[in-house]
């Protein structure tokens, strides 16, 4: 028998990709290929590009370039690019990098099958259509083999709100939401594989509502339908918009055993003036009084969120209030980002910030932020947190695992594997993560 054919993903952007890229490779092992860490080896290469600002959209560009000699000693290497950059800018990739062969956008990543048939045939082939039946119905099935301890399930995709700065509406299309049966099946599939975490995706995963039995289901009532799951310990969601926080979802936080004290919930400014300039259809009281109601739910909830810096029109004052916000929030962890004008977005037709000032700004936003980080973690020490253990880390005996509240924890001896739920009393805190003890056996 011939060697199976290698194949090398590269996944950028955002969680959604890393299931995308996961769901890919298997297709691909049903094509005869087996993944491999080393692009030198690989018979097809295969980028999973992100849009959402410019350096990532070109990052695919350059890394191309390095695959440029790749190709020559190899002509049979097949190049490709998935992901938002191949929704976006599909014929351009091909016009400006020869060297690809296909070219496959999100939506219908079920067919990536066919179009490497097509490139090996010698042809280019290019998909960047919605289509009509959903790429999940249509993705091989998963072989059956062992998974580590937490993995990521899409439930949603899509996005319908259009904040004037986002790709997302034209790159991954309209919101849908997959069918609750599907969801549930592939969950209880993964927990028999070894997963005992789940984090639910979906651009706008709070504004779930698949089909399920007597109508459709919201994301509380799927996440409660998963606490039901036997061997699943653990669920998460991400990514939430303010506007879509229901309040069924907000009592989940306070009573659903499995669902973790952690919530992404993005407000990207604080100034009323920028987040109506960027269309996100709330204000900043609203969303203080949203996190309030959030934390009377669940009072050691970690609040996670991200942040545009000198989008157009941003003043002092503005910045200003978005600081205060930060102030008032406490967030355990963020991400922040410096405005990046995106083609056929309706603020890239606007007036930029001056350059040097969005710096500065990012700059002392961010120390806010690691401030906060800082002192939410230094306030875990002394407490008794549950943590999944996921690998070995770096000094000997040493094993790495995610709190509750998504700390990265470590912890030396006690017996511990790979795959473990442990109650672990914190000691440290570290810059980045946190150290504790096992306790009990
Ligand atoms: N659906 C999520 C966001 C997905 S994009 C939400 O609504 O919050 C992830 C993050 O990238 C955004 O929250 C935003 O902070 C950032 N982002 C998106 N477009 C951007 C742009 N044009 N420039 C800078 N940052 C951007
Ligand atoms: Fe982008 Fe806004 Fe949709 Fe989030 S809600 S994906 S930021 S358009
Ligand atoms: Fe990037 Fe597309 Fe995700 S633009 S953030 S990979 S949805």
């Amino acid at each position: 028998m011939s060697d199976p054919k290698k194949l090398y993903i590269k996944t950028y952007g955002c969680q959604m990709n890393v299931y995308d890229s996961e769901r890919m490779a298997e297709a691909m092992g049903g094509e005869g290929y087996v993944e491999t860490q080393d692009p030198a080896e690989a018979d097809m290469i295969l980028l999973n590009t992100c849009h959402i600002r410019e350096k990532a959209a070109e990052k695919v560009y350059s890394e191309l370039g390095r695959y440029k000699s790749l190709k020559a000693a190899k002509p049979d290497l097949k190049i490709g690019v998935a992901g938002c950059v191949a929704q976006a800018e599909g014929q351009e990739i091909m016009r400006r990098q020869p060297m690809v062969d296909l070219v496959v956008g999100p939506q219908s990543l079920h067919r990536l099958p066919e179009l490497e048939r097509r490139a090996r045939g010698g042809h280019k082939a290019l998909d960047t259509e919605f289509p009509e039946e959903l790429k999940f119905d249509h993705l091989a099935e998963r072989p059956r083999a062992a998974r580590g301890p937490t993995a990521f399930l899409t439930v949603q995709e899509g996005c319908d709100k259009f904040c004037a700065f986002c790709v997302v509406p034209y790159t991954r299309g309209t919101e849908i939401s997959r069918p609750a049966d599907k969801v549930l099946a592939e969950a209880r599939d993964l927990v028999e594989r070894g997963v005992r975490e789940i984090t639910l995706l979906g651009q706008n995963v709070n504004a779930y509502h698949g089909a399920g039995p007597h109508g459709d289901w919201s994301l509380a009532r799927l996440v409660w339908a998963l606490d039901k799951v036997d061997g699943l310990d653990r669920i998460r969601f991400t990514t939430s918009h303010p506007g879509d926080m229901s309040d069924d979802l907000i009592e989940a936080h306070g009573e659903c055993p499995k669902l973790m004290p952690y919530l992404h919930l993005p407000v990207q400014s604080g100034s009323d003036r920028i987040l109506k300039r960027m269309n996100r259809g709330h204000d900043a009281e609203s969303y203080l009084r949203l996190i309030e109601r959030i934390r009377a739910a669940r009072p050691d909830i970690l609040i996670s969120g991200d942040f545009i810096v000198g989008f157009p029109e941003e003043t002092e004052t503005d910045f200003a209030d978005t600081m205060a916000l930060i102030e008032a929030v406490r967030y355990g962890q963020c991400y922040s980002f410096k405005y990046s004008a995106r083609p056929g977005t309706p603020a890239a037709e606007r007036a930029l910030v001056d350059a040097t000032e969005a710096s500065d700004r990012l700059t002392r936003l961010q120390a806010l932020l690691t401030r906060q980080q800082h002192q939410i973690q230094n306030a875990m020490v002394g407490r008794e947190v549950g943590v999944l253990f996921e690998r070995t880390g770096r000094m000997p005996g040493q094993m790495v695992g995610k709190s509750d509240h998504l700390h990265a924890v470590h912890v030396t001896g006690g017996g511990i594997s790979t795959g473990d739920l442990r109650r672990v009393r914190i000691t440290e805190s570290a810059p980045n993560s946190l150290g504790g003890v096992p306790i009990g056996g």
